[in-house]
């Protein structure tokens, strides 16, 4: 019994599925909690799957990317399992070269003209896809029973993709870079061509997302990663403008899965991307004051965010003073209590059992 109304916990209700229920609008306390690149990265039951198998591999095995979304759920209960795939999964199966170079990150064949462009092969997309597809309906199927420390039915399955502006500075630089320089000179100096590709990644990221919610996905994420590399002029039509056909697209094929936007380092765009995307969630990164945010946007918007992945890598009390204050800047609406980055793969397990005990502990 709860607040005179009588609880029952029955299958395949949204009763126990609180990051669900928050990311459709409603308020929980405390609030539910999952982090960012969750997945195969800071464990090491998955430094031990590593070794048997390469990156896209991995990302393309069924068997494998499953066990290792289910690896931070079946030890912490994480109320979200995040996908295991890769942003860059996208321009791959559209035929761009790519591999993932040991300490150096993403190395792809780069676009640079209308021939790279044209030789990229959107029809592909559904077919090369289809193993990632498999594994989200395995996924949801494996989450409706307990795993690990997980109760039955209460953990909420996030597909995602990375947004066009960010998916097209790794696919034009070629790889991760600090500055993107290539991808936003295209952006100046060949506005018609860059415009093409944004406008081909914003249409197979719809449908990719599309598919990724008819396998299972509960909710879905746009990483955009970059965002904050641009100036408004071209924030409003790389970012927003992308992001808004894509929300919107996807609010017409599945009304009601919520979607979570991330324009990281957004600083004085984030209000706006907010107000005109349409996205349910605006994930905040490090930098954001949360309470700040709060006061700018609209009070149905759910915040999600923004503890800084170094305090985990401290823990103790640094980590602890950092996410409290994080959690009660977002009391009294609705929140999703995640890092303001992906955890940093040298974070001991214990600390993250630390702040997850620390978020849901009521009080
Ligand atoms: O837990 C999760 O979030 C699971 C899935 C996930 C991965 N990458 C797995 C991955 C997600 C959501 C991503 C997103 C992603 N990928 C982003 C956006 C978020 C962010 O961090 O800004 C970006 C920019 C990428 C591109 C990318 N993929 C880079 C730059 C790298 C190399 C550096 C790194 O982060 O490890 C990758 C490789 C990658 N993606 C790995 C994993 C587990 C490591 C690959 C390996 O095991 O060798």
């Amino acid at each position: 019994k709860a607040g005179g109304r009588i609880v029952t916990a029955t299958y395949g209700t949204d009763e126990h599925r609180r990051l669900l229920r928050t990311l459709k609008g409603e308020t929980m306390w405390p609030p539910p909690v999952w982090l960012m690149r969750q997945a195969g990265r800071f464990l090491p039951e998955f430094r031990a799957l590593r070794e048997k198998a390469d990156f896209l591999t991995r990302c393309m095995t069924p068997d494998i990317a499953t066990e290792i979304t289910l690896q931070p759920v079946r030890r912490f209960a994480m109320d979200g399992a995040i996908l295991f795939s890769d942003i860059l999964v996208l321009p791959w199966a559209m035929g761009q070269s790519l591999e993932f170079v040991e300490n150096r990150g993403p190395v792809l064949g780069a676009i640079r003209s209308e021939a790279d462009l044209n030789r990229l092969d959107p029809k592909r997309v559904p077919e090369v896809t289809a193993p990632v597809m498999e594994t989200l309906s395995r996924l949801r199927k494996a989450l409706r029973e307990p795993v690990g420390v997980a109760a039955a039915d209460t953990v909420t399955l996030i597909g995602f993709a990375g947004a066009p502006f960010t998916v097209a500075c790794y696919m034009v630089d070629g790889g991760g870079s600090r500055e993107f320089a290539q991808t936003r000179l295209m952006a100046y100096q060949e506005p018609g061509l860059f415009d093409q590709l944004i406008a081909l990644l914003t249409e197979t990221t719809t449908d990719m997302l599309s598919a990724q919610i008819e396998a299972g996905a509960q909710a879905v994420m746009l990483f955009d990663s970059w965002a904050g590399l641009l100036p408004p002029l071209e924030f409003r039509r790389h970012v927003i403008g992308a992001t808004r056909q894509i929300v919107s697209e996807l609010k017409r094929r599945h009304p009601g899965v919520p979607v979570i936007g991330f324009p990281r380092l957004a600083g004085g765009m984030a209000a706006e991307y907010a107000r005109e995307t349409g996205v349910d969630t605006m994930a905040l990164d490090t930098s954001a004051d949360l309470a700040a945010v709060a006061g700018q946007v609209s009070p149905d918007l759910v915040l999600q965010g923004n503890l800084d992945p170094v305090s985990v890598l401290a823990g103790g009390q640094a980590m602890l003073k950092e996410a409290l204050a994080i959690r009660e800047a977002g009391r009294g609406r609705p929140h999703v209590f995640n890092l303001g980055h992906g955890v940093l793969p040298t974070t001991p397990p214990e600390h993250v059992g630390e702040l997850i005990a620390a978020i849901r502990k009521v009080n």
